[in-house]
C-alpha cells in the first residue's frame, strides 16, 4: 500500500519537476541578464575612472585637470579616443616639454592604460573613435580601388608627406613624418583628428572607403622596394626548415666535437 503511494507522487512529480525547472531557468535568465549588462556599464566606469587618474598624473600639468585645457596645452574636449589612441600610441604625448612639435617615439604606456585614457577622454565630449579592424581591412580591395587611392593621396597628402609618403619638411622648422613605417590605425586616425598643421579629414569629406583606398595604396607602395629583404620573416616552411636543419645538425656537429675533445683529454 505505502508502495503504490509513493509511486502515484513520483509520477505527479515529474511534470511539476520540469515546471520547477523550466521557472527556475527563467529566473536565472531574468536575473543574470541584466546582471551582464550592469557588469558591462560597470566595466565601463572603472575604465573610465582608470583613464582619468593616468590622465592627472601625466598629462594634466599642460591639458588641466580636467582636460579644459591650460596655455601649455589646448583643451581635448570633443578630440575623442582617436586622437588619443593617436598621440599616445605614436609616443608623441605626454610630450616631454613645451616644443614646436611633439617628435614620434616608443610609448611607455599599455594598449590598455591608452584604451582607458582614450575613454576617459571620450567622457568628456564626444569625438571621432578609434576605428575597429573592419574599417581598416583593405585585403578586399580591387586594383582599380588601389589606384583610387593613390589618386586621393596624390590630391590631399603627397604635398606634405612627398608622393610616396617618405615626409617632407614645413616652414617654421616643422616637418610632416614619413608613413613608411606608421601602423594602418594610426595613419586612419592622424586623417580624423588632424594633428599639428595637418587638416582634418572628417568622413564628410573622406568616407571609410576613401581612407581605405589611402590605406592600401599605402601598404602597396611601401611593400614593394622591400620584396625578399627579410631574413627569415614570411618566406615559409623551406627556408624554416633548412634553418631549423642547420642549426639542429650544427649543434649537435658541437656537441658530438665537445664530447670528443673531453674524451681526448680523459686518456
Ligand atoms: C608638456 C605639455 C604636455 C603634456 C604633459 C601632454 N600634452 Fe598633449 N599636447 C600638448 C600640446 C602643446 C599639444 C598641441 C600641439 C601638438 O599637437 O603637438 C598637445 C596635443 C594633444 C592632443 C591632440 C589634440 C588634438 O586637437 O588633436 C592630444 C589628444 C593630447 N595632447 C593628449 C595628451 C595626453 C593623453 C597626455 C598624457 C598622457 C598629454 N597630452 C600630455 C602638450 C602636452
Ligand atoms: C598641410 C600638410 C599636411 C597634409 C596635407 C597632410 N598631412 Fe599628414 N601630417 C602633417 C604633419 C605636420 C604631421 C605631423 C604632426 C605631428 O607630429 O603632430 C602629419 C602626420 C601624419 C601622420 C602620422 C605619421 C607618424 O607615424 O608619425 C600620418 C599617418 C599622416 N600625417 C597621414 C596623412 C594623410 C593620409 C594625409 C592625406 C589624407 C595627410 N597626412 C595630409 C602634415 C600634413
Amino acid at each position: 500500500m505505502r508502495f503504490l503511494s509513493t509511486k502515484r507522487h513520483s509520477r505527479a512529480a515529474k511534470p511539476v519537476l520540469l515546471l520547477l525547472a523550466l521557472v527556475l531557468v527563467g529566473c536565472v535568465y531574468a536575473f543574470v541578464s541584466p546582471a551582464a549588462s550592469g557588469q558591462a556599464d560597470a566595466n565601463a566606469s572603472t575604465q573610465v575612472a582608470q583613464g582619468k587618474e593616468i590622465f592627472q598624473q601625466n598629462c594634466s600639468s599642460c591639458h588641466g585637470l580636467n582636460g579644459e585645457g591650460t596655455t601649455q596645452g589646448p583643451s581635448l574636449a570633443g578630440v575623442g579616443a582617436a586622437a588619443v589612441d593617436f598621440q599616445m600610441g605614436t609616443g608623441r604625448m605626454p610630450m616631454a616639454r613645451p616644443e614646436a612639435q611633439a617628435p614620434a617615439k616608443n610609448t611607455t604606456f599599455t594598449d590598455e592604460e591608452i584604451a582607458s585614457v582614450g575613454a576617459y577622454v571620450a567622457s568628456l565630449a564626444p569625438g571621432p573613435e578609434v576605428p575597429s579592424a573592419q574599417t581598416l581591412n583593405t585585403s578586399g580591395l580591387s586594383a582599380e580601388e588601389l589606384a583610387r587611392g593613390a589618386e586621393l593621396f596624390k590630391t590631399n597628402c603627397s604635398a606634405c608627406h612627398n608622393i610616396e609618403g617618405r615626409g617632407g619638411a614645413l616652414p617654421e622648422g616643422a616637418f610632416a613624418p614619413s608613413l613608411m613605417k606608421t601602423s594602418d590605425k594610426h595613419i586612419y586616425e592622424a586623417m580624423r583628428t588632424g594633428p599639428q598643421q595637418m587638416p582634418v579629414f572628417s568622413k564628410s569629406v573622406m568616407t571609410d572607403q576613401d581612407a581605405r583606398e589611402i590605406i592600401g595604396y599605402l601598404q602597396t607602395a611601401h611593400s614593394e622596394p622591400n620584396n625578399g629583404g627579410f631574413a627569415l620573416g614570411g618566406i615559409g616552411p623551406v627556408t624554416e626548415g633548412l634553418f631549423g636543419w642547420i642549426i639542429g645538425i650544427g649543434s649537435l656537429v658541437l656537441i658530438a666535437g665537445w664530447l670528443a675533445r673531453k674524451g681526448a683529454r680523459a686518456k
